[in-house]
């Protein structure tokens, strides 16, 4: 589903952030990639998306190369990007950030009961504006803008930000929920492990630019010094 080589990319004109990164999703999978702050966590979301530009390596989405193709073509072909920060736009409805998920997508119809099943908070509020929910009720509201286009891959950057504990680990068995029935890819960025470990079967660890080790995530929750050690915390 996913297949990234060599990937280098930075901020603008200066150096390299991401220094050759390799990874790969099958479909189905749900892979994590945890890191410290600043490890390129975010640029390597972005870049993956179209967002940022790389300066070499290679992006392949379902065996289409998508190196350096736009954000909103990458989209269409299936991927949906969950940012850090949710990005929801607070003046708006509930509804009216649901219907930006379909925006520009030729031949989708907004199936809002499909994500009213999955989130009902969601329908409860849906005449509400969005900046005036808690966030984890803004979260899944960027969960289901990003999940009413019909994506194959979710990519979501640092979901359990700013979000309740209880609240996490419901959205985490959601999101679980959600990828064995619809056969989604799952790849999110985490710092948290509770979020991790319900959602992810493997993790890997990003530092200095570089995937520096994969382990499955049932090793981790056996060991959490293996986390400390692989964050070079
Ligand atoms: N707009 C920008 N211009 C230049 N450098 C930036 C910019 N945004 C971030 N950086 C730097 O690039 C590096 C990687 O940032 P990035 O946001 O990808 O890290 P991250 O792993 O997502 O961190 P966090 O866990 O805090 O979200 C950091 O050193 C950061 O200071
Ligand atoms: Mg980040």
């Amino acid at each position: 589903m996913l297949e990234i080589e060599g990937l280098i990319s930075g901020y603008g004109k200066g150096a390299s952030v991401l220094k050759g990164i390799d990874l790969k999703a099958a479909k189905g999978d749900r892979l994590a990639i945890m890191g410290r702050n600043g490890m390129g966590k975010t640029l390597l979301a972005k870049t993956i998306m179209g967002l940022v530009r790389p300066s070499a390596g290679k992006v392949k989405f379902d065996g289409i190369d998508i190196t350096g193709q736009h954000a909103h073509s990458v989209s269409n072909m299936g991927m949906a990007y969950v940012p850090q920060g949710r990005e929801i736009f607070g003046d708006f409805t509930v509804l009216e950030n649901l219907r930006m998920g379909v925006i520009g997508k030729p031949g989708l119809t907004l199936d809002l009961d499909r994500i009213y099943g999955w989130f009902p908070i969601l329908k409860e509020r849906e005449r509400q504006r969005a900046g005036t929910m808690s966030g984890g009720q803004m979260q899944q509201l960027a969960i289901g803008r990003a999940l009413i286009g019909r994506p194959k891959l979710l990519l979501l950057d640092e979901p359990s930000e700013g979000i309740q504990p209880s609240i996490v680990h419901e959205i985490a068995e959601k999101l679980r929920m959600i990828c064995a029935e619809e056969g989604l890819t799952v790849i999110v960025i985490e710092q948290n492990f509770d979020m991790v470990e319900i959602l992810a079967e493997r993790v890997a660890f990003i530092e200095n630019g570089k995937i520096t080790g994969e382990v499955p995530v049932v090793q981790l929750a056996a060991d959490p010094d293996l986390i400390t050690r692989h964050m070079g915390l």
